[in-house]
């Protein structure tokens, strides 16, 4: 077990992303020709340890993975990249999650997850990891797990006063209402935000009225990404929220930007914690900005040391 003093825990999943990458997205019934394929490490709670490790926070990773190839792959990806793996539990009951994505030339991508091994990470795996998650700075949950997983995940590092980052993806239409007041920053893109409140969000101004209702529900701070026009930030019902535009870049491959974010705003998080939220967001859409510009999930995520060092 470790006794080093954490920046960022992350309870979440461990998926194998089975990538192709093709001129455009098939139609129902329909088969194309792609012209690339790759396998590669994703699944949205490891993307955002990964990044997060990258940027030089001190991280583990809860997660469970089967006992198998992918299973004994992905371990030594976390220790290739400096993340703690006391927590990294491997099951025989299931195979490690697996992604199938395509992606477009625009740079667009369609997934099907099967969760497999990381739908049985439970009660008894967070137990064990308490003394990681009470001491950790942040803690950063998504909805690849059973939901239940992580509401108590984010409940438990509540408890102890550990700052909480929930990223409802994929979303629900009926998320338990305990999310919204476990989160301290709730972050979502356009279409999960639409999904949750049911306003239709495509512009800055549909963000901020979404972003009111899931503060209405009990979310501290939220964050609504958009995409390349950056994103809106809201602290309190009384203040301001606040649009956080990005810089134009020429995005060759969207997949996993979004956890790139999370990733990079966990880092802040844990260690600018009196950095505003706006500031924050702001250089969390320049890493995630650098990770759309190169093809795959964490291969395109950027190492602290290919950063402008004004982001530090
Ligand atoms: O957010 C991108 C991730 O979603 C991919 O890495 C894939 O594994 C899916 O979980």
């Amino acid at each position: 077990m470790t006794e080093q003093a954490l920046d960022v825990v992350v309870v979440g999943s461990c998926m194998t992303d089975l990538v192709s990458q093709a001129p455009r997205l098939p139609k129902a019934g329909e088969t194309i020709h792609g012209h690339k394929f790759f396998i590669g490490f994703g699944g949205k709670g490891a993307n955002q340890c990964i990044q997060a490790a990258r940027l030089g926070a001190k991280t583990a990773m809860v997660c469970k993975v089967g006992k198998d190839f992918f299973g004994d792959n992905y371990i030594q990806n976390f220790k290739d990249n400096g993340v703690n793996t006391d927590f990294v539990g491997q099951t025989s009951d299931a195979a490690t999650g697996a992604a199938s994505i395509i992606v477009n030339s625009a740079g667009e991508n369609a997934i099907v997850i099967v969760a497999g091994a990381n739908m049985l990470l439970g009660s008894e795996e967070l137990h064990k990891a308490l003394p990681s998650i009470r001491q950790t700075k942040v803690l950063a949950c998504q909805l690849e797990i059973n939901p239940q997983t992580s509401l108590q995940a984010l409940q438990m590092a509540q408890e102890h006063k550990v700052k909480t980052i929930f990223n409802p993806a994929p979303a629900v239409p009926d998320l338990d209402a305990g999310f919204y007041t476990a989160s301290d920053v709730f972050c979502c893109n356009e279409s999960e935000a639409e999904l949750l409140t049911g306003f239709s969000v495509v512009d800055v101004e549909d963000a901020h009225r979404a972003g009111q209702e899931l503060l209405r529900r009990g979310c501290r701070s939220v964050i609504v990404t958009l995409g390349p026009q950056g994103c809106v930030v809201l602290e309190d019902k009384e203040s301001a929220s606040k649009h956080v535009p990005t810089t134009a870049v020429t995005a060759v491959d969207t997949t996993g930007a979004g956890d790139s974010f999370i990733g990079a705003l966990a880092f802040y998080v844990a260690r600018c914690p009196t950095m505003p939220l706006e500031e924050m967001a702001r250089r969390a859409n320049q890493v995630a900005g650098v990770s759309v510009q190169a093809a795959g999930t964490q291969t395109s995520y950027p190492h602290r040391k290919d950063l402008p060092a004004d982001l530090f």
